[in-house]
């Protein structure tokens, strides 16, 4: 049995891995500032690993280098796994102050604070965005990097900072594991995606749509050199993914030194594909626009998941279809995600204020029940 910290734990990728870990018999530590989550989510966790008093929550801001340093000497901790970060591609290219503030900022005070505890057992949320507009697809991980954005800019940098330091320090173990696209929820239902405003990847955006809380899909570009025209992306169950970090995090004593992995699953998935996936999941054919490209947007990303397979003993196991199916569970049982309340675009369903509870049952009624 070992501890580990888990920042990010209140988002996507960290709920779920954090629920996987307890179950596989760790002690996790979680720690968020909320930037692009909610306490719902935690308390969620709290019922996943109910009677095992495995999970533990603090919230902090990562880049509070003195309250992580403070935290890490509370109790003894044998690895990390850094998911905080912000991860919008389009938002970093209008903010990019405040993206190297908080994934290259964050990333600096875990490591110092990890320095000064003698923590040096790391796991790595990187990115496939690191690789850019690909050449050679499936990619593998000796591809050049060629990150096309300031958050792609900020992964590569991080796994520049995190290899440096384990030149320095011999007895640091690293793995950067660079995703492809996560998507997916937790087969509970009680876990999914839940993203502060509109959401940037499409999976959530498609089940707000299938929930009525957004009208319509816009589908960025059908020019591009695919088989259907729109952009096809290699996507990755969360619960897959979770078990991904559990194995790189159990292979950490393997090799010292920093490595890099990518976590997909092989297959591409366009997303016209991915929407009729979700609207046979959710028994309605969804609606969808087609609008021009967005800048910096690639034809095809698709892994090489070899290494994974090889290095980890990792393959991912469950399909779109499954992505799909639990996807629209966890929104259909959670019309407005962790927080109770009415939808941002339908209000009207919302016939009192005065407690966010009844206003919930209406919003839950209204739409879970109608679909
Ligand atoms: N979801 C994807 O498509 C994807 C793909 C590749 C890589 N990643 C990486 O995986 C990681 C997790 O992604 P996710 O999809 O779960 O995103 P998410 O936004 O759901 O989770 C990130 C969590 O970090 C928290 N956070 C942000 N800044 C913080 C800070 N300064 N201090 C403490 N907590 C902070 C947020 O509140 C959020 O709960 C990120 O590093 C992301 O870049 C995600």
């Amino acid at each position: 049995m070992s501890t580990v910290l888990v920042t990010g734990a209140a988002g996507f990728i960290g709920s779920h891995t954090t629920v996987d870990l307890v179950a596989a018999g760790y002690d996790v530590l979680g720690v968020d500032n909320f930037a692009n989550s909610s306490p719902g989510a935690v308390e969620r966790i709290h019922k996943l690993a109910e009677g095992t008093g495995a999970f533990e929550f603090v919230e902090l801001d990562l880049r509070d280098r003195a309250g992580l340093t403070e935290l890490l000497g509370r109790r003894p901790v044998d690895a990390v796994i850094h998911f905080a970060a912000k991860k919008a591609v389009g938002e970093s290219v209008e903010f990019p102050f405040d993206y190297y503030d908080t994934n290259v900022g964050a990333t600096l005070s875990l490591v110092a604070a990890m320095l000064d505890r003698g923590v040096n057992r790391l796991v790595f949320s990187s990115s496939c965005s690191i690789y850019g507009d690909a050449t050679t697809v499936p990619i593998r991980e000796d591809a050049p990097a060629r990150p096309t954005n300031p958050y792609a800019r900020t992964k590569w940098m991080c796994e520049q900072i995190l290899a440096d330091v384990c030149r320095r320090h011999s007895d640091w173990h690293v793995t950067s594991l660079r995703y492809f696209n996560p998507a997916g929820a937790h087969p509970s239902g009680l876990l999914g995606e839940d993203p502060r405003g509109i959401p940037n990847n499409v999976l959530p955006y498609i089940a707000q749509v299938a929930v009525g809380r957004r009208s319509e899909l816009s589908i960025f570009g059908d020019d591009y050199p695919t088989p259907d025209g729109t952009g096809v992306r290699d996507y990755l169950h969360v619960v897959d993914l979770a078990e991904g970090h559990r194995l790189a995090l159990a292979a950490l004593d393997d090799a010292a030194g920093h490595r890099v992995i990518n976590l997909g699953t092989g297959r591409g998935t366009s997303v016209r594909a991915l929407l009729d996936a979700f609207s046979a999941a959710c028994g309605r054919a969804l609606p969808s626009r087609v609008a021009a490209r967005r800048a910096g947007d690639v034809a095809e990303l698709v892994a090489d998941p070899a290494l994974a397979a090889g290095l980890l003993g990792w393959t991912a196991s469950r399909d779109v279809a499954a992505m799909c199916r639990d996807a629209w569970e966890f929104q259909r049982l959670n019309p407005n995600g962790y927080e109770p309340g009415p939808f941002d675009d339908r209000t009207h369903i919302s016939t009192s204020t005065s407690t966010s509870t009844s206003t919930s049952q209406h919003a839950t009624n209204g739409i879970g029940g109608s679909r």
